[in-house]
């Protein structure tokens, strides 16, 4: 008998996954796995060799091997690079483009997706990404994509950005979106795709209370 059970939530930058995945953890008390930290943690790891997060064959020489560990601290999740907490440094501004761009090569996502399913094969859990209920977990038990319009996704990351005391310029912020979006689309390899039977909520015009009411009577 199957004793465990998978969420994915998928969709593009900013749409709300993980304060939807967050908060679905606490409620059902299950692990939330953020499958974003572990590209992002690749690209600092680029940055800190000095190779091109373009880079395939340079990428290559590191991925196999790289030192990167998700660990659990009072239910929250912890990024480890080379024994280091970096669950602070993966969220500077410019490591978002540097993920993304990484995140388009191969090599990559095969060695993330293996670390990931590993994961979410041994206890019940929510994951949100971009090719998670697509590809990482083509049988999870409940699946979401997670959308909201470009405009709404900049204001939303404005806001946090500001707060966390960094300076941003909206228009560039816009920009960086769009084009986020363009290569999480547009990659060969598991690109950012609503997979067939994935339930979709728009959250543009939505408050967190109303999408996890939204998702909770779904799971229900
Ligand atoms: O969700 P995020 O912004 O933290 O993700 C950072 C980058 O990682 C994002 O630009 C795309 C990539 N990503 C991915 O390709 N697949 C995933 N499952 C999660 C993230």
């Amino acid at each position: 008998m199957k004793t465990t059970f998978s969420i994915a939530l998928d969709g593009p930058s900013g749409s709300g996954k993980s304060t939807i995945a967050k908060t679905l953890s606490k409620k059902l008390n299950i692990l939330y796995l953020d499958t974003g930290a572990m590209y992002r943690a690749t690209a600092i790891k680029a940055i800190k060799l000095g190779i091109d997060t373009f880079d395939e064959a340079g990428v290559k020489t590191f991925i196999d091997d790289i030192d990167l560990q998700i660990k659990y601290v009072d239910g929250t999740q912890r990024t480890y690079l080379d024994g280091e907490d970096v669950s602070e440094k993966i969220r500077e501004p410019h490591v978002s483009m540097a993920a993304s761009n990484i995140s388009s090569l191969k090599p990559v996502r095969l060695k993330m997706v293996e670390m990931q399913r590993k994961i979410a094969g041994s206890m019940s859990c929510v994951l949100d990404g971009r090719d998670i209920g697509s590809y990482v977990l083509p049988n999870a038990d409940y699946k979401f994509y997670i959308t909201a319009s470009v405009k709404v996704r900049t204001d939303r990351r404005y806001l946090e950005l500001k707060e966390k005391g960094h300076e941003v310029d909206y228009d560039e912020l816009y920009k960086e979106i769009e084009q986020r979006d363009y290569n999480d689309r547009n990659r060969d390899f598991a690109p950012l795709v609503q997979a067939d039977d994935a339930i979709l909520i728009d959250t543009s015009d939505m408050t967190v209370p109303e999408v996890i009411e939204a998702v909770m009577n779904y799971i229900k």
